[in-house]
């Protein structure tokens, strides 16, 4: 989107300079370590940890002498810790670049932070049912129109795999975790199981058991912890809840979940209000795994913290998933975070699956149209990217539904009347790949490959 980019760094430009020098060739460390958190494409938990930027920002005026970024720099040394670096300017290949750094030649030399030994992968294969819900529908009345946020849903997740969510706006995701949650009841018809057995439809009918081991992490943990509470009352009384623990088994209890979610000890008096994003990430899923779930729903568990903190988190739910077995759904709109994760991804659009596949076959193809354009405007950092597919016209009401395959009034591949007047069939793509479009697997393949 941008021909120039500018990095801050409490409050400080540390880096400016052509969008395509920048990502290419960073100069600054701060630069360096960011884009190292992003789960670029290709990246997934069995590739590797990603790396993350230790400490947190310095508090305004904290640092009076030398560079700002000195206490979080693998490559500081005296001289920066004595003398603030002022902007070095290079001419790189598309204009002039500047960084705020003694060692801008070599700042992507910069040491990792966080050991890039791959997390190792839930099979999947072997591993049997965790939860399995069939013809799920929810439709809600607004004034004297029916919205139908989701509809006929029906997924499948094993035991210590990860399911991703992926839809824009409005496509039925945070609609879909509260039905499995049982926050929402669905509409008749829909079936939920969990490790094999019949799993009632309203969490106030589930029992304890089931409670506990079904959870969820919010996009805002604010809406979950009370913010007058300390850290130390709001997991304790989760412990008590889901657990039934009490006494010295909840206070053991309570130290190995906070060390289990990298919580240091010194913030367990701290109120919630006090507490970066982050923390406060840590101390809700430190609350989803009170009682050992089987299954956590996360609901864009990121989206609202900064590329570092998210990839501390990524590099958390995947060691708390190898350690325990734990299923997650995990909800997002941002493809390259939900493929770091996910062993398999779902595509939703106006309540409906339009694909689901194994994670890395969303990628390589054939994709369902929607997917494909969801692809193409995911940003590449690294300049290679398809050619951009603009969807024409707006997400259509979920109250008023185009007829035929609900994606016909955008699809920049629509074949014709068939696709206003008929529902897409399931075409089988191999390997649990589906895709729901009436242009058959091969032809679609053929279609993007001559494109691409
Ligand atoms: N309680 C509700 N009452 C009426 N309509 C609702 C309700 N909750 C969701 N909807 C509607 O259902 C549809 C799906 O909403 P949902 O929040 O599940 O989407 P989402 O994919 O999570 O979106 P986002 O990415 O913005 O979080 C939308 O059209 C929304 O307006
Ligand atoms: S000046 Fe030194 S501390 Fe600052 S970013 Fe460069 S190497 Fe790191
Ligand atoms: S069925 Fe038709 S409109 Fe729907 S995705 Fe396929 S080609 Fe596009
Ligand atoms: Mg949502």
């Amino acid at each position: 989107m941008c021909d120039r980019v500018g990095v801050l760094y409490a409050g400080k430009l540390v880096e400016e300079g052509p969008a395509a020098d920048v990502f290419a060739k960073p100069r600054h460390p701060y630069t360096v370590g960011l884009l190292r958190c992003l789960p670029r494409a290709g990246r997934s938990k069995e590739t590797g940890r990603l790396d993350t930027i230790p400490g947190s920002l310095p508090l305004p005026g904290s640092i009076a002498q030398g560079c700002i970024f000195a206490p979080r720099c693998k490559l500081a040394d005296e001289r920066c810790l004595k003398d603030a670096p002022p902007p070095y300017r290079v001419a790189s290949a598309h204009g002039d670049q500047m960084a705020r750094c003694h060692y801008h030649e070599r700042a992507e030399t910069l040491p990792r932070s966080t050991d890039e030994a791959p997390v190792p992968a839930a099979s999947g294969e072997a591993s049997p049912l965790a939860l399995s819900a069939r013809n799920l529908s929810k439709t809600f009345r607004v004034g004297d129109e029916d919205v139908r946020a989701v509809h006929d849903v029906s997924l499948d997740l094993v035991q210590g795999e990860t399911l991703g969510l992926v839809g824009g706006s409005g496509s039925g995701k945070t609609t879909l975790a509260k039905l499995l949650l049982g926050l929402v009841s669905p509409d008749r018809g829909a079936t939920l199981e969990l490790d094999g057995a019949s799993l009632p439809e309203r969490v106030t009918r589930r029992s304890g058991e089931q409670v506990k081991s079904l959870q969820i992490v919010f996009q805002n943990p604010d809406s979950a912890l009370n913010r007058a509470h300390s850290v130390r009352r709001l997991i304790a009384r989760s412990l008590s809840k889901l657990a039934a623990l009490h006494g010295q088994a909840k206070e053991e209890r309570l130290r190995t979940l906070t060390e289990a979610v990298r919580l240091p000890e010194r913030y367990l008096g701290s109120r919630t209000r006090q507490l970066s994003g982050g923390l406060k990430q840590r101390v809700a899923i430190a609350r989803a795994f009170a009682g050992d779930p089987r299954v956590v729903v996360c609901d864009e568990p990121t989206s609202a913290l900064d590329v570092s903190v998210q990839a501390a988190i990524l590099n958390l739910l995947a060691d708390l998933q190898r350690e325990r077995r734990v299923s997650y759904v995990f909800i997002s709109h941002d493809l390259h975070v939900v493929r770091y994760l996910s062993d398999r991804i779902a595509i939703l659009y106006l309540g409906r699956i339009m694909e689901i596949s194994r994670a890395a076959d969303v990628f390589d193809g054939p994709q369902h149209p929607y997917t494909e354009a969801l692809l193409s405007s995911a940003p590449a950092l690294d300049g290679a990217r398809a050619k951009r597919i603009r969807l024409p016209g707006e997400l259509p009401s979920a109250a008023d539904p185009p007829s035929g395959c609900v994606f016909h009034t955008r699809c920049p591949r629509k074949i014709g009347d068939i696709c206003e007047t008929e529902t897409p069939p399931c075409r089988d793509a191999g390997n649990d790949h589906a895709i729901h479009c009436h242009i058959p697997v091969d032809e679609l393949r053929a279609l993007q490959r001559q494109e691409s």
